[in-house]
């Protein structure tokens, strides 16, 4: 998620999650063929396992980004066809290559040969008045062809004109039926569900359709709830880590993160939703927003004197 997902959030989620599959920003393959690849594709191995997620129309460019991604150790790249966003559509990019399963087939097929690592691609049902019965089956079915296997549906369409994009992640209705009538079609792909998943009771109820399921906002808004899904999805036996363990991780993380010149803000700002629906929630997010700009390396020390301890399980 753009102004969300880097790398501060990546590492603080993964304390709470070794399974989940965790993706980066979009990054136009323009931007890491031209600029400062450290800044763009740098992480933490400890945030393993991550996909690159790249934005992009030219193949060639496409296929250079996908290497330089393979080369920082990325786990899958996957290419963005759902946002929205007029800058992302004046680059011929995102949601509307929904209308270009050619060119997006050929954008594919170069990425696959490029690499040896997984290539994925997200996308919606359709833009505009396309017939998603028409427009996602057939997309799926011209970019299969070219070697891609997994495929992360956002089952709503997107509207290119008139609506925002925080609109076009509301307003067009989600339409779960035609993704599942896809996987029935499709058995052989890997087919994960995307939109509106807020807890992880859903997420089994949809996993009995889907191979996966990708929560956005959720996840983001509320992230302790990847605490629990290491045992309660993939029936991992270890124990969930607490709250506050995760605080102190991530106080350790900040002090170290400060030395090489990074904002304490930089970091705290994904983390204002730790408490969510416990005890404390909104002393913590006070703290954490009051504090953050101009904060000092132990702001997490402090704000942690403010919650309950040991508020496990959520
Ligand atoms: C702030 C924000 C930024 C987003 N940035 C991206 C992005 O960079 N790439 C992408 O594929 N989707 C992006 N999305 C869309 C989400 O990945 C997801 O498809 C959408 O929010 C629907 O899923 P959800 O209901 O679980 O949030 C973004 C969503 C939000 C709210």
């Amino acid at each position: 998620m753009m102004d969300g997902t880097d790398r501060h959030c990546r590492y603080f989620h993964r304390l709470m999650s070794r399974r989940t599959l965790l993706y980066t920003e979009m990054i136009t393959a323009e931007a890491i063929i031209n600029g400062n690849r450290d800044y763009l594709l740098g992480f933490d191995t400890a945030e393993h396992p991550v996909a690159l997620q790249l934005g992009g129309s030219d193949p060639a460019k496409l296929a250079g980004a996908s290497l330089a991604g393979e080369d920082f150790g990325y786990n899958e790249i996957n290419l963005n066809v759902g946002c929205p966003s007029d800058r992302v559509q004046s680059g011929a990019f995102g949601a509307c290559l929904m209308k270009e399963p050619e060119l997006v087939a050929d954008c594919v097929a170069t990425m696959i040969d490029a690499v040896k690592t997984p290539v994925t691609v997200k996308c919606r049902i359709g833009v505009d008045d396309q017939d998603p019965e028409e427009s996602l089956f057939g997309f799926v079915e011209r970019v299969a062809q070219a070697g891609c296997k997994v495929f992360i549906v956002h089952a709503r369409k997107a509207w290119l004109e008139g609506l925002s994009p925080k609109e076009n992640r509301s307003v067009p209705p989600l339409d779960y039926g035609v993704v599942r009538r896809l996987k029935l079609a499709r058995p052989d792909l890997t087919i994960i569900l995307n939109g509106g998943v807020e807890t992880l009771r859903q997420s089994m109820m949809h996993l009995q359709d889907f191979d996966g399921v990708m929560l956005g906002r959720a996840a983001y808004g509320a992230p302790y709830l990847l605490a629990s899904v290491d045992q309660e999805i993939f029936g991992d036996g270890a124990e969930q880590v607490s709250r506050d363990e995760v605080v102190r991780a991530m106080s350790v993380y900040i002090k170290q993160q400060f030395d090489l010149g990074v904002r304490p803000h930089s970091v705290t700002r994904h983390m204002l939703g730790l408490y969510h629906g416990a005890p404390g929630a909104r002393a913590w997010r006070r703290f954490i927003s009051e504090n953050a700009p101009g904060a000092r390396s132990d702001i997490l020390d402090r704000a942690l004197s403010i919650v309950p301890v040991k508020t496990a399980a959520a």
